[in-house]
């Protein structure tokens, strides 16, 4: 019998920052064979982040269309897997978080009676609703995989409130920890525009906030800047016109409000790294500030990152933008309060994630 083939698949941008630790930590083992499969769920947004870890998929299905729907994606992804997983004849299938993408690469693992890894598992909100259709995406991975990689003990508690027995979780910390301290240091700190004052950084692309929640926290936003005259808003747009439209109406026209188009991940972490505050719906900056040390406010009504919040390094603060007004203004001015959150140790890893999850893939096929 040849080497064990162990399948990694990604999709979106967040799939593949957090994957591509593992695929390279699992490349240099001799013992297993890796391929990573893209689903193309995502196109640019997806190919700057294997352009940035220097990795190419060894298949790409390039299936993303403008204005995909769920469900279409979900049709198509799902034939399209399912064709190749008989191809390639997995021993293994890895995907991570709570995408499309890794609802499909689950469920067609699944379907072929193939062993399932869930890299970043146990996250929730309890809400099938909130985030939509995260929730659902990784609760029903849950149900089949094999082996969950639990980034936090919480997230491994979560599992086992769900009776997910000890011996498949795996706590590891974050596989985005390990992604992020790849890239920190890469960058010059100046590719972005000089700016003597204060820089807020915000990203919201989350489908339970677009309309009116995100424009009501996109005004809320403009006006923080205006009431702080030091301060440059920096608005890198997710790639969604649905998205676009929004921020671009409510946030254009403004010389100290910049709407940047996305940029790559060792760029982006540079942004992180030079801001002062954060305002954000995107689940892996809600990680990774705070291992830079930059308060965040969340805003959406629920978490699956908790730890965040209560160690104190994050504040969940809904669309309210009267929320997003005081609490912003609040942080910018009040020294003690921001050096509180800014000194709180991050709570989602030290950047060993990949290591152990290859260990426990090693340990499974011994
Ligand atoms: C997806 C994930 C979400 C994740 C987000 C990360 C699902 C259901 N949602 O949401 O969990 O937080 O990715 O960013 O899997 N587009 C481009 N170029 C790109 C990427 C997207 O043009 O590189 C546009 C396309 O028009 C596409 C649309 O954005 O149809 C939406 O992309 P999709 O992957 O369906 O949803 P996201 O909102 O990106
Ligand atoms: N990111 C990036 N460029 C950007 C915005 C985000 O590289 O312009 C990175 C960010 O550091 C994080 C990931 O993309 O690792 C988060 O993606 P997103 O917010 O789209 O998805 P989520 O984490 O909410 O699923």
């Amino acid at each position: 019998m040849g080497k064990p083939r162990v399948v990694l698949v990604v999709g979106t941008r967040p799939d593949a920052i957090k994957t591509l630790p593992v695929v390279i930590a699992l490349q240099k083992e001799q013992s297993l064979e890796t391929v990573l499969v893209s689903t193309g769920q995502h196109r640019e947004m997806l190919q700057q982040v294997f352009h940035t870890f220097g990795v190419q998929p060894d298949r790409d299905l390039g299936l993303m269309k403008h204005g995909q729907s769920l469900g279409e994606l979900t049709g198509r992804m799902s034939l399209a897997l399912d064709e190749l997983f008989k191809e390639l004849k997995p021993q293994f299938v890895i995907a991570q978080g709570d995408t499309t993408t890794t609802f499909v690469a689950g469920l067609s693992a699944f379907y072929n009676q193939i062993p399932f890894g869930h890299v970043e598992a146990g996250l929730r909100t309890h809400n099938v609703f909130d985030p939509f259709p995260e929730e659902f995406n990784r609760q029903a991975v849950g149900l089949f995989a094999t082996h969950h990689y639990a980034p936090t003990e919480l997230s491994a508690s979560n599992l086992r409130r769900e009776h997910v027995a000890d011996e498949k979780i795996f706590v590891t910390g974050n596989t985005g920890i390990d992604a992020v301290l790849m890239v920190a240091e890469r960058e010059p700190q100046t590719w972005f525009p000089e700016h003597a004052g204060r820089v807020i950084l915000m990203t919201m692309h989350r489908r339970e906030n677009w309309g009116d929640p995100m424009a009501t926290c996109a005004k809320a936003a403009r006006q923080l800047v205006d009431e702080h005259p030091d301060t440059l808003l920096a608005v890198p747009m997710h790639r969604n016109p649905i998205v676009r439209e929004v921020l671009e109406q409510e946030l254009g026209g403004h010389d100290r409000i910049h709407l940047i188009e996305p940029p790559e991940y060792a760029r982006f972490t540079k942004l992180i790294q030079r801001a002062n505050l954060i305002l954000t719906d995107s689940g892996g900056v809600q990680e990774e500030a705070p291992s830079f040390g930059i308060p965040i406010l969340v805003l959406r009504n629920t978490t699956e990152r908790p730890e965040g919040v209560d160690a104190g390094c994050a504040k969940l603060i809904g669309t309210n933008p009267e929320a997003l007004l005081s609490e912003g203004t609040r942080l910018l001015n009040d020294k003690v309060v921001y050096s509180e959150m800014s000194q709180v140790k991050s709570p989602y890893g030290e950047g060993k994630a990949s290591a152990m999850i290859v260990e426990a893939i090693k340990n499974y096929f011994a």
